[in-house]
């Protein structure tokens, strides 16, 4: 399943033809189901190249021909998703790879819960507390993992005097669950905080506000363990934004700004950023996947940044990078999610 209502929609299409090549025919017979930004279902085509950016143009499902990117003709256009459910019947897995609203957050997996249909991926709980970036940062920091200095705004709640001095500036606005960067601002002068929150607020009411960290951006694969028990962690990527000031939409998936792979830290620091990881994973309950974002400092200090559990799956995205320099290839970590979903 891909595409859908949030503003990945169709971050969540690129990454949907990157496993649809990556499926092996002889093994898998695909039921590829999009759902359009206002929430149909439709069978779309599987031909993956349909599903990809050209031309800094971002591929989108819809129900109707004249899309901005035409899929393979519908056969089924649910408007329902519980109708849409009962579509599914005879399938054994749903690899939901929705980022983002109504996908990642805990939504589509309670449907597929209720139809007892297993799916790829953290469960309801796991996924509406890691794409809530308030959440998040609350049950990883009882189990000690680090998180930066930070101030949740609800609905109509500005950010106090005191909380200003407190965070300091520049500060990161984001709408609390959103991703690949929609909605964030960054602030180096209050006067523009105003617009930054309704910005942010387009995507959430709550929206939270966070002392920048100056360090470097290194990111974690997790995959659930095959044999049972904690979860496996990935070589470290560093990513590095180019010209770009902080590491936007832009830079994930038009510009690119390039990474190291592996990341160049002592390994100490390595182990512990992998520790971090795989404890941010298990302190959310996750299952499946996630990809963990943390930040470095000068003097090694880590601080968490995100959690992902349906990371971009698109061909530059650092999850299946960061699994082919630990060793498996990306047919091979589909593959490991298939199964374990099943398990
Ligand atoms: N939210 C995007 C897809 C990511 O984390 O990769
Ligand atoms: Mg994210």
């Amino acid at each position: 399943m891909f595409g859908g209502r949030s503003t990945e929609h169709a971050i969540s299409c690129v990454s949907a033809g990157a496993i649809l090549g990556a499926l092996d025919p002889d093994q898998y017979e695909v039921v590829p189901v999009g759902i359009t930004r206002d929430g149909q279902w439709v069978l779309a085509g599987d031909d993956p190249s349909a599903l990809a950016i050209t031309d800094r143009k971002l591929p989108e499902i819809t129900s109707a021909s004249g899309a901005s990117v035409v899929l393979a003709e519908s056969e089924l256009i649910v408007r329902d998703p519980v109708d849409g459910v009962s579509s599914l019947a005879g399938v054994d897995v749903v690899f939901p790879v929705l980022h983002g609203a109504y996908g990642e957050d805990g939504t589509i997996q309670g449907l597929l819960e209720m139809a007892g249909l297993p799916y790829v991926g953290a469960n309801v709980f796991a996924s509406a507390a890691a794409m809530d970036k308030e959440f998040t940062k609350k049950l990883a920091a009882v189990e000690g993992i680090p998180v930066g200095p930070y101030a949740v705004l609800r609905a109509g709640v500005s950010l106090s005097e005191a909380d200003k001095e407190r965070l300091g500036l520049p500060v990161f606005v984001k709408p609390s669950r959103a991703g690949s960067s929609h909605g964030i601002t960054k602030v180096t002068d209050w006067a523009d905080l105003d617009d930054a929150v309704a910005t942010a607020r387009q995507i959430d009411p709550k929206v939270l506000i966070e002392a920048a960290i100056v360090g470097r951006e290194i990111e974690c694969g997790v995959l659930e363990s095959e044999a049972g028990g904690a979860p496996d962690a990935s070589l470290l990527a560093e990513i590095h934004v180019g010209d770009n000031d902080w590491y936007d939409f832009e830079t994930k998936y038009i510009t690119g700004g390039g990474y190291d792979l592996p990341a160049g830290l002592p390994d100490e620091v390595t182990r512990q950023v992998q520790d971090y990881a795989r404890r941010t994973f298990t302190a959310l309950d996750c299952a499946g996947l996630a990809r963990v974002d943390f930040f470095v400092t000068a003097d090694h200090q880590i601080f968490l940044n995100e959690i992902n559990t349906m990371p971009g799956m698109t061909p530059t995205s650092m999850f299946p990078l960061m699994w082919a320099a630990t060793g498996l290839e990306y047919p091979k970590v589909v593959d490991r999610l298939v199964r374990t979903a099943l398990r």
